[in-house]
């Protein structure tokens, strides 16, 4: 914005308000800090988990550290980091898009402060067996009420920011997506004697959010970051952004479905399951077109390529993960064989990554930079990490794939024990361990080139 970009290499003492228009939009950079460590500790896990699958572990280190119990952490800490990623995307973006600083800076921070405070208790508190027990969602009830206050504090604080300043398509697909997102999560809190009926709402927050709330964040995030990368007009970009949200709605919704088929759920949801999850990779295809098309069409000038690289990256990865690796196992008539699998977690693996981990690292490089005050930084970081974490991804959603088809077929096709299957499993999480070391590796790069490194070569300011 207000930097001459070519003049200097970085100025790290500048005062902030001149590196970014507004200066509450630093808080969000606590939010990047956090989130982004917060990562590298759940692929630490990760790598924990694989290693209990590849080799038989002795009994005294299996007792301290239990799959169950690191199976939560690395779960919850993924959806921790990511949600933390939104917030602070959020807090960044509002200002610039509303044109007014944030509502209370002061708020902003306490949230953060109460969210990783009960984000550390849950870890604690798993480690002892305080846990809800329900998978992804084990944070116990008392925790979730303090998620709940930070969540107000969040939705008020952006809410009050939004609605005093000037109003957009973006922040108002931001709002709704980050209502919906915090409303979800109540279905989860309650515990149902019938399990049937406990499932059923468990995945109005699993599915619905990252097919439903989650989307509409993203595009929202995704629309912001493009207008500025690109200078593509406002309108052109808005304009699609409609039609994706009204889409991902339409087909998300219906498509929760696909989690009904063997739930004791009446039989029609087979055919609503299958027919709208399937739909489902009609908006993803959608905003990968829109995206190239868009900026063809318009002559866009990418001005800040890193950006514009994990945004595409951000599209293409959406439709490998959740449009490909998701349509393959969403027909009933395939369901039945992989539901539950590690087919399930092969794709839950790529999805997670493809959408929401890029989504959070195109933000991330869009402010980290201008947020440390430099004019222009060191782009080989950044796309060594996108390359490293990108095949090792791949790498994991393969060999999880694998392992998963074996599982298949010889628990569910061939009626042999769980762990005949196991046996064969075990060199496929083997592999796991490489390309889980290999994601740290790139994890850690990325971490180094955001908040460490200096250097000069791509201008901040695009
Ligand atoms: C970015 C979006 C998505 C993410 C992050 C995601 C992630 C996940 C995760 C983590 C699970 C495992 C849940 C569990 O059982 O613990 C799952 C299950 C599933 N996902 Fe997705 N998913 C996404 C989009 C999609 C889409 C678009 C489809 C269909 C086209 C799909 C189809 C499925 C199916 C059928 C299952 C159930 C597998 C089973 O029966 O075990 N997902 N997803
Ligand atoms: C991008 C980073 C990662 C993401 C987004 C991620 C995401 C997830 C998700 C969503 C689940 C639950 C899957 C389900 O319910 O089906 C999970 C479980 C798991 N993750 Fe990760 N993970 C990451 C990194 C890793 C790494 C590096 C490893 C190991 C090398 C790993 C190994 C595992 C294992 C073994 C499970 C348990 C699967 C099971 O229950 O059988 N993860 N992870
Ligand atoms: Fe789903």
């Amino acid at each position: 914005m207000m930097n001459d970009a070519a003049s200097t290499t970085e100025t790290s003492s500048a005062p902030a308000a001149e590196k970014f228009p507004y200066s509450s939009q630093f808080v969000a950079y606590w939010y990047f800090l956090v989130a982004l460590s917060l990562f590298v500790l759940q692929i630490v896990l990760g790598i924990w988990l694989a290693i209990s699958y590849g080799f038989t572990i002795p009994q005294d280190i299996v007792d301290v550290l239990p799959f169950g119990m690191t199976r939560a952490m690395h779960t919850n800490l993924l959806v921790l980091w990511l949600l933390l990623g939104f917030m602070g995307g959020a807090y960044y973006l509002v200002p610039e898009e509303s044109q007014r600083e944030i509502y209370s800076v002061k708020l902003a921070y306490l949230q953060l402060v109460i969210l990783v405070v009960t984000g550390v208790a849950a870890l604690i508190g798993f480690a002892f067996g305080w846990t809800q027990g329900r998978p992804i969602l084990e944070i116990p009830t008392l925790l979730d009420f303090f998620i709940v206050i930070g969540a107000l504090m969040f939705l008020f604080n952006i809410g009050m920011t939004i609605l005093k300043g000037r109003k957009t398509a973006v922040t108002g697909m931001l709002l709704g997506g980050l209502v919906f997102l915090a409303l979800l999560y109540l279905f989860g809190m309650p515990f149902y004697r019938n399990l049937t009926i406990d499932w059923f709402y468990w995945w109005w927050v699993v599915h619905l959010w990252v097919e439903g709330a989650w989307e509409l964040v993203t595009a929202a995030i995704l629309a912001f970051v493009l207008i500025k990368v690109t200078g593509v007009r406002r309108e052109v970009v808005e304009k699609y952004l409609y039609l994706e949200v009204g889409l991902f709605l339409f087909t998300g919704i219906a498509g929760t479905g696909h989690h009904y088929y063997w739930l004791g759920t009446p039989d029609a949801w087979l055919w609503i399951g299958g027919i709208f999850s399937a739909l489902e990779v009609l908006p993803i295809i959608a905003m990968v077109v829109d995206t190239f098309l868009t900026t063809r069409r318009e002559g866009a000038k990418i001005k800040n390529k890193v950006v514009w690289y994990f945004a595409v990256g951000t599209a293409v990865g959406h439709m490998i993960g959740a449009g490909v690796w998701g349509f393959v196992h969403t027909l009933p008539q395939i369901n039945y064989y992989t539901h539950g699998s590690q087919v399930t977690a092969s794709h839950g693996h790529v999805a997670f990554y493809g959408a929401y981990v890029l989504l959070n690292l195109t933000m991330f490089w869009y402010a980290i930079p201008k947020l440390r005050g430099l004019a222009r930084f060191k782009t080989s970081g950044a796309y060594w990490g996108f390359w490293i974490m990108g095949l090792s991804v791949l790498g994991l959603g393969t060999v999880f794939g694998v392992a998963g088809v074996l599982q298949t077929y010889i628990e569910r096709v061939m009626s042999l024990g769980f762990m005949t299957a196991q046996e064969q499993m075990q060199f496929w999480f083997q592999i796991a361990i490489f390309f889980g070391v290999t994601l740290l590796i790139g994890a850690l790069v990325t971490f180094w080139s955001m908040f460490i490194a200096k250097g000069a070569r791509q201008p901040t300011d695009g």
